[in-house]
């Protein structure tokens, strides 16, 4: 399933990098190359050059890097192909038919009929809700307090009392019972058969930021149980990968993107002329998410409802929204519990005031956890000042820290030389809270990380960086070869993934709901490798392969019971690859493509 090579030498080669990228980042000439702030990570000054010689682009603030195809692969967060269709169709190269594989092609229909089902179930729904018998359906969203303008832009819908009405209209269609298995439309069971998911509840169709319909959500009218229904994954319905209304909020124009939880806040705010929101689709927002967002906008303003779910959502996301190079601010909408009350309640402009209030995401941070300590206890009150300090040594730059020193010495009032001794104090001695100081660039070392952990993180940003990494480094590691706690899980996790035959880090960060892990395992699935040329990197491979089995030989040898010979023997076998390691008798070799 590819091109000729030849054919696309020839599409890269009339897609001139520096004009290609000059529609994404502003560019500015020095010398023979091009600099720009990179797109794919943040940063105050450009360290993104493009080389119009070369025909490739470098960050050396991160390590992104790549020619014109990787480009648009990353940017637009596209496949080879899709990326290669993107240019032959903006130089106007003609593409010939593929000769795909049968089994490839399969997929690629698989994949576009399901998008063709969702197509048409989404035009049955849209219609139904306006018949005589989706009325009620209809009113129930004016009742809501939307327009017929607003009802129409987001396609929404109604599916019918009947459990088999749009099964028997696809049926009519002559599509097969086992692809529209497939599309997540119907549930089957022994003794009904096949029958419709969604019956009786208005419907949010989903939609991708192509706007291709990939799934829908469907909502009872008034009370009932569940309250929300919503398409399972399905090929084409990604969860972790696509947020509600973005294919409009990406074309909004705004400075921020507002990040809320539901549909209904997402079309209340876009019909309030708040066309800058998004929601995440009934699950936990992810780090895929959060990269998607990072390429239309450099600040979030979090909107979770005001209750202590939507506390702990946020204090979630944040995390995760730094990993991706993101700013955040949390919105207060006190007393009302959503957007969609809140703007009913006190209208526009009101709503407009809270966003320009919002409160820094630190900030935040440190007000819920003050709420943790009894700030009448001396005692007690210390305690949060040493937890606050040692949060504010998550601040690499001194003054981005002193700033933020300032803020918290403000606001509880305590002193600000105080605070400051404090913080210092705290760096000299190298508590935990420095490991867990963010990079400068995506890829830099840790301060205070130890040198066993900072291997195992380094070997994990291989694993999801280069999928080969598996197949090269499994005669010699496996799970058991991450020794600190979090990598170790971590490890179990992509490992399982792996065998299953699809390593996918978004849905492995939903297994960890602490905060801190998410936002250490974020970071981890976020860095880059900032390597080019293949012996470099394969030396580099190699050489940490050897430093992860020194580290775990030397663990597994503590750990070991004098009276378990097997284990014993596997001590030696292994010390002998070890060596084979460190005399250079084992050199790998990864393929990266
Ligand atoms: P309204 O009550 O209609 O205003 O909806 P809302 O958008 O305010 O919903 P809420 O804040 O209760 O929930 C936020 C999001 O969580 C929804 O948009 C759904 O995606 C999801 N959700 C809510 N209830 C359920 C449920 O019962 N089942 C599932 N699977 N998802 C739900
Ligand atoms: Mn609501």
């Amino acid at each position: 399933m590819r091109y000729s090579d030849d054919l696309i030498e020839e599409i890269r080669m009339k897609n001139d990098i520096v004009d290609v990228i000059s529609g994404y980042v502003k560019l500015q000439k020095k010398g023979s190359s091009y600099f720009g702030l990179c797109p794919f990570h943040n940063e105050k000054s450009p360290s993104f050059s493009v080389s119009p010689g070369k025909q490739m682009y470098y960050c050396f603030g991160c390590g992104a890097g790549g020619n014109v195809i990787t480009f648009i692969m990353e940017y637009e967060n596209f496949t080879f192909m899709e990326a290669v269709k993107f240019l032959a169709d903006r130089a106007g190269v003609r593409l010939p038919e593929l000769e795909y594989s049968r089994e490839a092609k399969e997929q690629a229909d698989l994949k576009a009929t399901l998008l063709e089902i969702n197509k048409v179930a989404a035009s049955y729904f849209y219609y139904k809700l306006r018949q005589d018998t989706g009325r009620h359906a209809y009113e129930y969203l004016t009742g809501r307090g939307l327009t017929k303008d607003t009802i129409q832009k987001f396609g929404l819908g109604y599916s019918d009392r009947y459990s088999n009405d749009l099964y028997q209209y696809l049926k009519g269609k002559k599509y097969s019972d086992e692809i529209l298995r497939e599309s997540g439309l119907f549930n089957v069971d022994e003794k009904r058969g096949m029958y419709d998911k969604f019956w009786n509840r208005v419907i949010f169709p989903i939609m991708d930021v192509n706007n291709r319909v990939i799934g829908f959500g469907g909502r009872v009218m008034g009370e009932g149980k569940p309250k929300y229904l919503n398409s399972p994954e399905t090929k084409v319905f990604d969860k972790s990968r696509n947020l509600y209304g973005l294919n409009t909020a990406r074309t909004s124009r705004r400075k921020q993107m507002i990040l809320c939880e539901g549909y209904m806040d997402v079309i209340a705010m876009h019909q309030a002329g708040f066309t800058n929101a998004v929601a995440s689709l009934g699950t936990a927002f992810t780090a895929q998410q959060a990269n998607l967002l990072k390429r239309y906008t450099d600040e979030v303003l979090l909107l979770y409802d005001s209750d202590e779910a939507g506390v702990k959502a946020a204090l979630r996301a944040i995390p995760i929204l730094k990993a991706a190079g993101l700013t955040s601010k949390v919105v207060n909408l006190n007393p009302y519990k959503d957007p969609d009350e809140f703007i009913k309640n006190l209208g526009s402009e009101a709503f407009q005031k809270r966003l320009d209030d919002a409160m820094n995401s630190f900030l935040f941070e440190v007000q819920v956890l003050e709420k943790q300590y009894d700030m009448s206890d001396p005692q007690s009150k210390t305690r949060f000042y040493h937890e606050v300090a040692g949060k504010l040594l998550n601040f690499p730059e001194e003054l981005e820290r002193n700033n933020y020193m300032e803020a918290v010495s403000r606001k509880y009032g305590v002193r600000f030389d105080n605070l400051q001794k404090l913080v210092n104090r705290l760096a000299m001695k190298g508590t935990p809270a420095q490991a867990y100081v963010r990079p400068k660039s995506g890829s830099g070392s840790k301060e205070g990380e130890s040198g066993i952990d900072k291997a195992q993180r380094l070997m994990l940003t291989w694993l999801v960086s280069y999928p080969d990494t598996f197949r090269v480094t499994e005669p010699y590691i496996g799970p058991d070869d991450f020794t600190t706690p979090l990598y170790h899980t971590v490890a179990d996790l992509l490992y399982e993934q792996y065998h299953q035959g699809e390593v996918n880090p978004a849905k492995l960060l939903n297994q960890f709901t602490d905060s801190e892990e998410q936002r250490k395992v974020a970071a981890v699935f976020n860095a880059r490798i900032p390597l080019e040329g293949q012996k470099e990197m394969d030396l580099a491979l190699t050489e940490i392969v050897g430093r992860m089995k020194k580290n775990s030989n030397a663990y597994h040898a503590a750990h070991l019971d004098p009276a378990d010979l097997a284990g014993l023997q596997k001590t030696i076998a292994r010390q002998k690859e070890l060596e084979a390691f460190e005399s250079g008798r084992i050199q790998l070799h990864i393929s990266t493509n």
